[in-house]
This record gives C-alpha cells, structure tokens and sequence, in this order.
C-alpha cells in the first residue's frame, strides 16, 4: 500500500497529541513535517507538547517547527484548562530531547512542499493561521497540495468557543475563510462527527494499563478528559479528521457550499453550511446568495471502523471489540 506524504498543522493540546499518535503510527501516511501554531496553548508550549508525542511512539526524526504565536487579526485566547494546563493532561512527560528546526513553521511548509516528489496533504488540527499565511505567501506552490483534511467548524451541531463557532475556525475566522473559501480540494471534519467519536471509561482504563506506551499515554489523556468533564467518555477529538483521510470509506460525506462569518457580533467564526435543497439554492435571486464555495463535508463517521483504527495504532487492537 503506498503511503501518503502528509504534513501536520497543530495546537498540541490532548486531542492534537492523539491525531499525532494516529498519523505516526499509521502505515498509510507518511509524516514530512509538523507545524505548531497557537490555539490550545501558546506556540512553544504546542512545540515542547509536539515533541513529547513524537517520544511517546518512538516516531522517527521528522522537522517541527514553531509558527504564528497568534491569529491575524485578535489577540490569542488565554490557554484552555481542559488541555491540562502544560496542554498535554499533565502527563508529567519528561521533556524531549528533540529539537525543533530553526526555521518558521511557513518557512517549513514550503520546503515540505517544494521538496516531495508528489503533492503532500495537509492536515489542520488547529487555528489556520500557518496555513493561510502559506496560501498567501507561496500561490504558486498551491498545486503541490494533495488536499487539506480540516478539523474545523460546525455542519449542523453548535458550537463550542461560542454559541455557533468552533474554537479552531473562532480563533482566527479571517484565516479560517481564506483557506476554508480558497477553491482547494478540502474535506472539512466538523464537530458533528468530533463529538459522535468516543471511548468509554472501562475501554480507556485498559489502554493505561496496555503494554504499548503510546496505549497507555493515550489511556490517560482520555481519562484527565473524562475527569475533567465529570463523565465516562472521552472523545478522539482531532484524532477522528486523521481517521477520515487514512480510511475514507468510513466517513459520510456531504459536498456543500461554506461561508465563514466574519461580521456577526453572536456568530462571528461560524461557518455558515449550506444545507438547503440544491434546488433552493439554484434560484440566488430569490434566496440569499449561497456561497460560491463548496467543499467536502464529514457529516458522520462510522465509530467501530475509527476506534479500531485508533486502538490498533497506538498497540492496543484487542482493546476495542
Ligand atoms: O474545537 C476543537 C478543536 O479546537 C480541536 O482541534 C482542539 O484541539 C482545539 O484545537
Ligand atoms: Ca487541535
């Protein structure tokens, strides 16, 4: 099975240290390089976070580089404690001695792409602060882009940083629209799905106790979650957007028109789907004027093909019947 080369943008945060666990232990991709960016936690925390996961599962040298500190237009948010508040859960983890590269993570997106001998996907777990910078920057590299896998935004659930947004797209919705409305081949995986995908805590308790560190690291990432939330689930949160690019097959997707809200005072960052009938919105003069945009939407996952594929990568296939 070819692999497919990949490029990881992350805010390195729990849920963000298991899509990283996913991608690197998949035999279906090709990890070429990591980019952090603010969101979760301040970018040097999301950089020492990144490094520790590659440590965990034992992943081979690949660049990681530090990127935007904060989005183009607000001030970043303050770190969020349901990250833990060193952004990993407070594993404890010692830390790495990897080191990341010197450049900037942009910087290590266009060498990424320039260098592969195929076009590389880009999967964004995070603010799209790097990535729509990059799309500005380097137009002419936009061809070695595979597609983008996106965590982001909501299809019909609400949201999560506000009543309608979603804290990747909220952080920084001017990115998030250049990138969301720029005409790239994306598959955009929304909350709807993010929040369908679970473990139960009997489930995770085994993890903890599995023989595979990346098992037992993940184990208690879902637990601080589950703690920290007061309930017997923990989700795979970022880790699901990995899933739908290794196993296509098992998400359910919906090619709509996308528009992010830049102007709303409740609804700014919220990314407006248009799920009318395709008839309705082929009369824009009667209807408001749909967006000229369409991108793939995940709109539900197949959650024992996921957490099969999850719990087989990090070493723990038998846990998950
Ligand atoms: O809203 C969830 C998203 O925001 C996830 O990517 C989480 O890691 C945070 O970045
Ligand atoms: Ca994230």
């Amino acid at each position: 099975m070819t692999k497919l080369p990949v490029l990881l943008d992350v805010d390195t945060g729990i849920d963000d240290a298991l899509a990283l666990m996913l991608a690197l232990r998949s035999p279906r991709l090709d990890v070429r390089a990591i980019t952090c960016v603010g969101g979760n936690h301040r970018v040097g925390q999301v950089v020492e976070n990144t490094l520790k996961v590659l440590d965990v599962v034992d992943a081979p040298a690949i660049p990681v580089a530090a990127g935007m500190e904060r989005a183009l237009v607000e001030r970043p948010p303050a770190p969020l404690l349901l990250h833990g508040r060193d952004g990993m859960a407070d594993l404890g983890l010692p830390a790495s001695p990897r080191l990341p590269v010197a450049v900037h993570a942009v910087e290590l997106m266009r060498q990424t792409l320039s260098q592969a001998t195929e076009p590389v996907h880009l999967i964004a777990l995070a603010p799209l602060t790097n990535v729509a910078v990059f799309l500005r920057m380097y137009p002419a590299l936009w061809g070695r882009i595979a597609g983008l896998t996106i965590m982001g935004g909501t299809y019909a659930a609400p949201g999560n940083t506000s009543p309608m947004a979603e804290f990747n797209i909220r952080c920084d919705p001017e990115a998030a629209a250049m990138v969301l409305e720029s005409g790239l081949p994306i598959r955009l995986y929304p909350l709807d799905p993010f929040r369908q995908l679970r473990f139960t805590r009997p489930e995770f308790e085994r993890f903890v106790h599995a023989p595979d560190p990346a098992a037992r690291q993940a184990g208690r990432i879902f637990r601080f979650s589950a703690d920290f939330f007061g309930v017997d689930h923990a989700l795979l949160g970022d880790a699901g957007a990995v899933a739908s690019l290794i196993d296509p097959a098992g998400a359910t997707v919906e090619r709509l028109p996308i528009t992010v809200e830049l102007a709303g005072v409740a609804t700014r960052g919220q990314t407006v789907v248009d799920r009318r009938l395709p008839a309705q919105r082929a009369h824009p003069e009667e209807f408001w004027q749909t967006s000229l945009h369409e991108i793939d939407v995940v709109t539900a996952v197949d959650e024992a093909r996921y957490r099969r594929l999850f719990a087989q990568a990090v070493g723990a296939p038998w846990l998950v019947v």
